[in-house]
């Protein structure tokens, strides 16, 4: 019997290999096809060939824990205790996947935001654990925290939330906070908070982290990911930040999960955190690219608000076609050259957004292209 009987190839996958087939622009899976900083690549070649070859540490190197504690006192004023409350892990999913293993059970619920990422639910079913989705509302893709708070119940054991928030690329303001703050409050809930695009946030808006609020902290597991923020997604590798008792509870999946992760590419990170021009920088060059491929698909039939973080933009293509979103893609793809994905398979509730997302974490000549055959799309 399947674990997971309504699970099927991801759409990632499947795109990625009809782009492949129709030799399709692919702007479908998010990942950049540009590499990461050459000073880094140095430095995990450095870190090989000194003999940083073996098992690190489960918890991680010690010279990665205390670039993550200094960077996050820095940003988030947050205390994190190197040896008790900073975990690496082999990527942002890796991290998800045990933080949803560590605490949740069999009739345990879980409330997530529809669109979601695709790996919140099935981790959830996994683990015996009951999904309760929430639709993200309006063009904005804003929550609806009264619904949030009619869906809470006394088995209500996790909350998942996502700012930047990959489909949609919008983010949790302060009011979002201060409802985070009333749950946090009033109930006995984790909070799982996925944050692996801190760093890819639009037009001045501050990242709300759960980690600059002590009474959210307090409560919350807190995942990054290298890979968005240096071009590596590829290498997979992350982070987790948590206060000590969720930490041990943590710690005990991990270590039968996975045990540890690459040893030179953490001690690399540990040297390139140093550089913060390099983190501090990415917003705006993700927003010229954001603002590059609008400005070229302006004229085309497609509509869109812009997005506000992520490396995502969502496209309408309403006035284009009643088809649904997954129709519509493979058309997309089959016929004019682009690979994208639909939105549907971003929900477990029923969705008819007439939504497609597109990654612009593109060279520009791969954008133009791309932007040269979406206006012929009528
Ligand atoms: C919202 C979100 N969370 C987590 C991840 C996973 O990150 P990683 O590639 O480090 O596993 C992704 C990657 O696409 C993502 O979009």
């Amino acid at each position: 019997m399947s674990k997971l009987p309504n699970t099927g190839t991801s759409i990632f996958a499947v795109m990625t290999a009809i782009a492949a087939e129709c030799k399709a622009i692919n702007l479908s899976q998010g990942f950049p096809n540009f590499n990461p900083p050459a000073k880094l690549i140095d430095l995990v070649y450095h870190y090989m060939k000194s003999g940083e070859n073996q098992y690190a540490p489960m918890t991680g190197t010690y010279q990665v824990r205390k670039a993550i504690s200094e960077k996050i006192k820095k940003y988030s004023h947050a205390e994190y205790d190197i040896n008790d409350e900073i975990t690496l892990t082999a990527g942002g999913t890796q991290a998800l996947f045990t933080a949803i293993t560590a605490f949740v059970g069999k009739g345990d619920e879980v409330i997530l935001f529809e669109p979601a990422y695709d790996s919140y639910l099935p981790s959830v079913i996994l683990n015996g654990g009951i999904p309760v989705p929430v639709q993200l509302k309006g063009n904005d893709f804003h929550i609806d925290w009264d619904e949030v708070n009619d869906k809470i119940s006394e088995k209500t054991k996790m909350i998942i939330i996502n700012s930047p928030h990959n489909p949609s690329g919008s983010v949790l303001n302060e009011k979002d906070i201060s409802a985070l703050k009333y749950i946090a409050k009033k109930h006995d809930i984790i909070i799982l908070s996925d944050e692996v695009y801190e760093h890819i946030i639009f037009d001045g808006r501050e990242h709300h982290s759960v980690t600059k609020y002590p009474e959210l902290a307090a409560k919350s597991i807190v995942v990054y990911s290298f890979g968005k923020t240096y071009h590596t997604t590829g290498w997979k590798m992350g982070y987790v930040l948590s206060p000590k008792n969720l930490m041990s509870e943590f710690r005990k999946v991990h270590q039968f999960n996975v045990f540890t992760v690459n040893t030179p590419v953490q001690l690399a990170f540990a040297e390139m955190m140093k550089d913060e021009k390099h983190f501090l920088s990415l917003s705006n060059f993700y927003q010229e690219k954001r603002d590059y491929f609008l400005k070229i698909i302006k004229n085309s039939e497609f509509t869109f608000e812009p997005s506000s973080g992520t490396y995502f933009q969502l496209l309408n293509y309403s006035a284009i076609s009643d088809e649904s979103d997954s129709d519509f893609s493979v058309r997309l793809a089959k016929e004019f050259g682009v690979a994208v994905i639909p939105l549907t398979p971003f929900y477990s509730l029923p969705n008819d957004r007439k939504l497609i997302r597109i990654c612009f974490a593109k060279t520009n000549d791969v954008l133009e292209q791309a932007a040269e055959k979406l206006m012929k799309v009528k």
